[in-house]
């Protein structure tokens, strides 16, 4: 059954658990998460970047998610837009069949150059009347993600964006949150607490002073509503580094955001949680390992089997540490 968000969210509210938001742009990512979810009753978020949708496609991506709702009829499943740039990446998602759209303001469109405030809360409430009309859920970002270690601001695709910025910027301030959200409406607000996407968070396991997960404690007290997400928490786990570069892989030593302090951010109150590097990792080791081991194997299930599984372990300790596991 597809969901909104909104519905998904306030269950997991009810009952104090975290959701995890898996990037999917293939048809081996869908059986794999959703496997998963069924192994141990958990609902699904299933997000498409745009990048995924020009990927796959929306006739297929669409497609896609709703052969697995009926492969897994008893999986709530909601169908989100990840980082959508502007109006009509989130209203064309919409008429795609997606329950629920992210408005990045935080980016100016080009999704590279941190935006003023006033651009972020017009567009994002722009979107968000046009996507509570027709029954969508909203998620809106407020802070730019970047590294506190370097200042340095990360564009959506990980790489760096425009110039410095101050811890300020790389924070979510809860004032200006509740101001965002009195005035745009979002169901779920993605903050700024020193993660960043792709697998180079970090480096070296973080403390309280490169990762501030106590911005989400404040700014939970003061909007106990919304639904807040975490965006960049790939764990980068030390297994999935090896598995890679025991095979061929030239993957510099790195950290990501552990996943117990994952736990005690949904302890604060994070509900959905962004995942894509991590499930990234799993095929891609996999991917090198029969290929190293086996040079003279050619047949892309060989490879997808095994990658399928690799991915489906990762998705199902999320699923279980998050608290997700038993929900659907
Ligand atoms: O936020 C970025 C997600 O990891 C999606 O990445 O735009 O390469 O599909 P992508
Ligand atoms: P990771 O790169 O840490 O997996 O983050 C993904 C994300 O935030 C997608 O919006
Ligand atoms: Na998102
Ligand atoms: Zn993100």
């Amino acid at each position: 059954t597809l969901i909104t968000l909104r519905q998904l969210l306030d269950h997991a509210a009810e009952h104090g658990y975290g959701v995890p938001a898996f990037n999917i742009n293939n048809m081996e990512q869908g059986l794999a998460i959703l496997k998963a979810a069924a192994a141990v009753d958990a609902p699904v978020i299933l997000q498409a970047s745009r990048g995924a949708r020009s990927y796959a496609g929306d006739i297929m991506l669409r497609a896609m998610v709703e052969a697995l709702a009926k492969m897994h009829p008893t999986i709530p499943i909601c169908l989100h837009q990840d980082h959508g740039n502007n109006e009509a990446t989130c209203l064309s998602a919409i008429r795609h069949g997606f329950t629920s759209v992210m408005m990045d303001g935080s980016l100016l469109a080009d999704m590279k150059t941190p935006a003023p405030y006033d651009y972020n809360v017009d567009i994002t409430a722009r979107v968000s009347d046009a996507a509570h009309w027709v029954g969508a859920s909203v998620e809106g970002e407020l802070g730019v993600l970047g590294s506190l270690e370097s200042g340095e601001a990360a564009a959506e695709d990980g790489s760096g964006a425009e110039g410095k910025l101050d811890h300020s910027q790389l924070l979510t301030d809860p004032d200006q949150a509740v101001d965002f959200v009195l005035r745009t409406k979002v169901d779920a607000l993605a903050i700024a607490c020193g993660t960043s996407h792709g697998a180079y968070k970090f480096t070296r396991a973080p403390d309280g002073e490169i990762l501030a997960m106590h911005v989400i404690e404040a700014i939970h007290a003061r909007l106990p509503g919304t639904h807040l997400v975490m965006h960049g928490s790939s764990s980068v786990p030390q297994y999935l580094q090896d598995l890679i570069n025991d095979n061929g892989g030239e993957m510099p030593q790195t950290w990501g955001v552990p996943v117990d302090e994952i736990e005690r951010g949904i302890r604060m109150g994070v509900r959905k949680v962004n995942i894509d590097t991590d499930c990234r990792m799993a095929m891609t080791g996999q991917f090198r390992r029969i290929a190293t081991k086996t040079p003279r194997e050619f047949d892309p299930r060989k490879f997808l089997i095994p990658a399928m599984a690799e991915l489906e372990v990762l998705v199902k300790d999320r699923f279980e540490r998050f608290g997700t596991a038993g929900h659907a």
